[in-house]
């Protein structure tokens, strides 16, 4: 009711032209100091552990090792398991040995079980075990008392884990109280209470007397549990935010460990929050929180959770990179400290030179409220093996459609057919390409997802079919709450089923969003996850077609009237868990079941396309993530950007942000802009809220009709490009988007820019994204490299930075000397026209005067590709020529598609140009030299894109 309060209060705002600044209402949603369990692991202050490790307890098997971890103040026994992973990764796993009941270790997330190295005993003292990993460069020490672990390579410490003392692990314990206890207690208070009445001394008068017992705390205190029961704190066995109870029925369950990174002063990851892409110490504010909530209008830079989470941080600095991957899917809060926050350049410079300083160091403390410690260390030791060994744990980004790479025009909502004919035809008038017209909550039959507004949208299948005769797509929004009507199939199915998600009564979980009164699936049970793909099948989803794909938002899960606006954690899930242990995988499964979906609708042939809001590791396998509710101001669009590269960093690629701000109106230059930055971001779609004006490309004037036609054209003449880079992310797991560190490892000055980015490894770019803008500070790094800037052709020498003045026009994007670009140079309707049409190759010359690049496609569309209906091919420039081979002799795919052009960049005038085929004839090529410029166009090779080639420039 809150929420719809505010949509209304913005909505009659918005009507009266009156546009406040945006902010959260942070009192929504809870701070470290207001989750229990967050607030007890942050008390403890960093020391030497009370853990020891028991070093005689040590079982080492091929696999792994198993000590045992002894708590010096009660005796708890836990137990650690250290495992050595192929790819230079170790595993740590910290449990209780004889838990009250099982703790929730997270399943369906890793892709499979990480292949085991063998590890030996190297070396042993009386307080140290020295472990060996085979085929792998590092060695563990383990030390018993206090317990720690320190990871070495070669002389080199990488990482220690308790370090710092903060493993803290709530073992699970019977609630001692009962009720008889508490009667006797509530008589002694009441005693003590006579006897002050009775007081003379003022002050004792209703005050607790020492030996109270007070509301919510223990009562009934057995011999033997004293330390525990005396030890216990308001927030433990209950918690009550906001009017809203949390009974936690099992009590205190939360874990927490310290990483210590030598060395590092560069951390990354662990989205999504709306901040640089460089993580911030955390000393003076809250630790960045890993809580899947839907934040309306949220604020930037801050450490406050968002839509999604990813357990996976990275550290870089210029002799390696590594990775901390936190398994764990409950509430998760991370602090990050260093010992050289806030000291300047010179004066960490002054330090060492001064011999007084320490190693930069950089500390990691992760805090979860339920579940185990399960964590991967991934040791790099460089950007790629990071995302490769990450990959191996939780898969890669699954290949998108070719079409979802186009652009997409969305809004909340488009009315009715004619709304969306309207300006479908819009862009066909306007000379624009699009590939994909979405519908929002408004286009179903009162939010009952999976039905048609019996008057707006009466005959879905012929609007489909318009749209599919123009080879375009639609998206529909299917959101996880489900309207609670007994007319209406799906709810009455899955609450016969018993699928629904249970209070902590037993009954259904109720909540209340856009439908009114909801039920909310349990899409941790597969058989729930079965049932929902099912109803993708084109029988059960009535008026749906194979050009229509999905949108799942809401799926945190959105609760409007739940505590922060998401499910209650004592709700019950799937075999007796609590929301609490799974709720961050919640969307990751909404996402799942509906891209498997699509598949089988198809019978197992296409590819799905389904955009989330809500993530988890591994939400990659699955499709495309946004970034929420962002809003129409200059600071949102520059956010979008380390937005995505963080995501890109923990192998989610496939993202983007509402073009044009959710919330709120764009001036024209500001939705211009957006267009323009968001043509260079993985996932391209223009969004807008239901209140907001109309703002179809084509009602900003004539000039910002052109400028965002650009745009789009400049996007859709690099999709071979794209789809190539997406083809190396599934296979390699390279991010797509990526920061420019991961292409400069040794370049400091690169670690913190989240301004500009590099696409693959050739292109750099950097967004205008300041109002009134004259110019942009680009920054080209690699020295001994040069670069072009992508539309003049201009040469610059790496490194160096430079002022760039810009018009309104202007996309600065630069291409790596050393690179060969692919685009396609004629504007049609969609990308689904785009197919056959003829390459234009780039090749950007470096020093040497060399390049190379890849091109990778397929049909665009289905899984043939996965039995090597493809092309992966490698065109390369060397010695004056330029040649073209397959990079993987499996694929094989026909295409008419040739090379009508080929520019080379930065070369020196040729006498003759010719081309030759294996077998064939050579032929003399017609080119022109341009000097100002140093560029090189040859006209029609005429060859096919598929065959192998040799130009020789001479
Ligand atoms: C949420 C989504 C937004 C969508 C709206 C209505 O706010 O984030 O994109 O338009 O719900 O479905």
């Amino acid at each position: 009711m809150a929420v719809l309060g505010r949509v209304l209060m913005v909505t009659l705002l918005f009507c009266a032209g009156f546009l406040p600044a945006l902010s959260v209402d942070r009192s929504n949603f809870k701070t470290c100091d207001q989750s229990s369990f967050c607030r007890r692991q942050r008390k403890l202050e960093p020391g030497s552990s009370p853990y020891k490790a028991l070093l005689g307890s040590a079982k080492v098997s091929e696999d792994k090792l198993e000590v045992q971890l002894i708590d010096d103040k009660n005796e708890a026994s836990l137990l650690l398991e250290v495992f050595g992973l192929n790819g230079n990764m170790t595993r740590i796993k910290i449990n209780e040995i004889n838990p009250l009941k099982p703790r929730y270790e997270v399943p369906d997330v890793l892709v499979g079980t990480p292949l085991p190295e063998n590890l030996h005993v190297t070396g042993q003292d009386e307080n140290t075990l020295e472990l060996t990993f085979r085929g792998v460069e590092h060695k563990l020490l383990l030390t018993g008392t206090p317990f720690r672990m320190d990871i070495l390579s070669g002389r080199d410490l990488v990482l220690s884990v308790n370090s710092r003392g903060l493993l803290h692990f709530e073992r699970l314990r019977e609630r001692k109280s009962n009720l008889s206890a508490k009667v006797s207690m509530a008589f002694v208070n009441l005693w003590h209470r006579v006897k002050n009445l009775f007081s003379s001394d003022p002050e004792k008068i209703d005050k607790p007397l020492e030996g109270d017992v007070y509301p919510g705390e223990e009562a009934g205190k057995e011999e033997g549990s004293k330390k525990e029961e005396e030890d216990d704190e308001p927030g433990m066995w209950d918690e009550t935010f906001k009017g809203h109870t949390d009974t936690k029925p099992y009590g205190p369950s939360s874990v927490g460990l310290d990483f210590s990174l030598p060395g590092f002063e560069h951390v990354y990851g662990i989205p999504e929050h709306a901040d640089n892409m460089r993580l911030r110490t955390t000393e003076s504010t809250d630790p960045y929180r890993l809580y899947n909530l839907d934040v309306f209008q949220y604020e930037l830079y801050n450490t406050m959770a968002l839509y999604g989470s990813v357990p996976l941080l990275l550290a870089h600095n210029i002799h390696r990179t590594l990775g901390i991957f936190w398994l764990n899917a409950a509430e998760t809060w991370v602090d990050i400290s260093s010992n050289t926050a806030g000291k300047t350049l010179l004066g960490k410079m002054l330090q060492y030179m001064q011999g007084g300083g320490d190693t930069p160091q950089t500390d990691v403390r992760w805090m979860s409220e339920s579940g185990i410690i399960d964590v991967f260390l991934l040791l790099g030791p460089s950007p790629s093996d990071v995302f490769r060994q990450y990959a191996s744990l939780t898969g890669t980004q699954s290949l998108p459609p070719y079409f979802s790479l186009g652009y997409h025009q969305c809004r909340w909502n488009y009315n009715d057919e004619e709304d969306v004919h309207n300006v479908d035809s819009g862009f066909d008038k306007h000379n624009l390409p699009y590939d994909v017209i979405w519908l929002d909550i408004e286009h179903a039959d009162g939010k009952r997802y999976f039905t048609w507004d019996p008057h707006k949208f009466p005959t879905p299948k012929n609007m489909l079919s318009r749209l599919k005769d123009k080879r375009r797509k639609m998206v529909a929004i299917v959101d996880p709450h489900i309207k609670i009507d007994g007319g209406y199939r799906i709810h009455n199915e899955i609450r016969s089923h018993g699928f629904y998600v249970k209070n902590k009564d037993g009954g259904d979980y109720e909540g209340w969003c856009w439908p009114g009164s909801a039920a909310y699936p349990d899409f941790t049970n597969p058989e729930m996850r079965a049932w929902w793909s099912s109803m993708f099948s084109y029988d059960q989803y009535e008026g749906s077609m194979d050009n229509l794909f999905i949108w799942n938002d809401m799926n945190e899960p959105s609760v409007f009237n739940g505590p922060e606006v998401t499910m209650h954690k004592d709700a019950v899930h799937w075999r007796g868990w609590e929301h609490r242990d799974v709720h961050n995988l919640y969307g990751f499964y909404v996402q799942r079941a509906t891209a498997e979906g699509l598949i089988q609708r198809s019978g197992g042939k296409e590819r799905p396309f389904v955009l989330t809001r809500a993530f988890f590791a591994g939400s990659q396998r699955y499709g495309a993530v946004w970034t929420g509710d962002n809003a129409a101001e200059w600071d949102h669009l520059k956010i979008s950007i380390p937005m995505c590269l963080s995501l890109a960093l923990v192998g989610i690629s496939f993202c983007g942000a509402d073009v044009g701000g959710f919330f709120k109106n764009p001036e024209p230059e500001l939705l211009v802009r957006w267009y323009q930055a968001g043509a260079y971001q993985p996932f391209f779609r223009a969004h807008a809220h239901l209140d907001t004006p109309r703002r179809e490309p084509w009602l900003h004037g004539e000039e910002n009709l052109e400028l965002i036609r650009e745009a789009l054209q400049q996007r859709y003449a690099l999709l071979p490009f794209w789809y190539t880079l997406f083809y190396r992310a599934l296979r390699e797991g390279e991010p797509v988007m990526r920061p420019l560190w991961v292409e400069f490892p040794s370049d400091v000055s690169t670690f913190a820019m989240d301004d500009q980015y590099m696409l693959g490894s050739a292109l750099l770019v950097h967004p205008v994204t300041e109002a009134n803008s004259r110019g942009v500070h680009i920054y080209l790094p690699g020295a001994g490299e040069v670069w072009y800037d992508a539309h003049s052709y201009q040469k610059y020498e790496a490194s160096q930075s430079f002022y760039f003045p810009v018009t309104s026009n202007s996309i600065p994007v630069y291409q790596r000397g050393g690179s060969i670009i692919p685009r396609k140079n004629r504007l049609r309707r969609s990308s689904d026209c785009m197919p056959d049409d003829p390459y234009t190759l780039y090749v950007a010359l470096n020093l040497q005067g060399e390049a190379w690049g890849q091109l990778y496609l397929d049909d665009g569309h289905s899984f043939n590709y996965e039995q090597n209906e493809f092309l992966y091919r490698e065109v390369s420039f060397q010695h004056g020529e330029l040649s073209s081979r397959s990079l993987d002799p499996r694929g094989i795919f026909e295409t008419p598609s040739w090379v009508e052009r080929v520019i080379i960049i930065g070369a020196t005038k040729p006498s003759s140009i010719t081309i030759s085929i294996p077998g064939g004839t050579t032929k003399a090529l017609e080119f022109e030299y341009d000097f100002n410029r140093s560029v090189i166009t040859v006209r029609k090779p005429g060859v096919n894109i598929a065959s192998d080639f040799t130009m020789s420039v001479r």
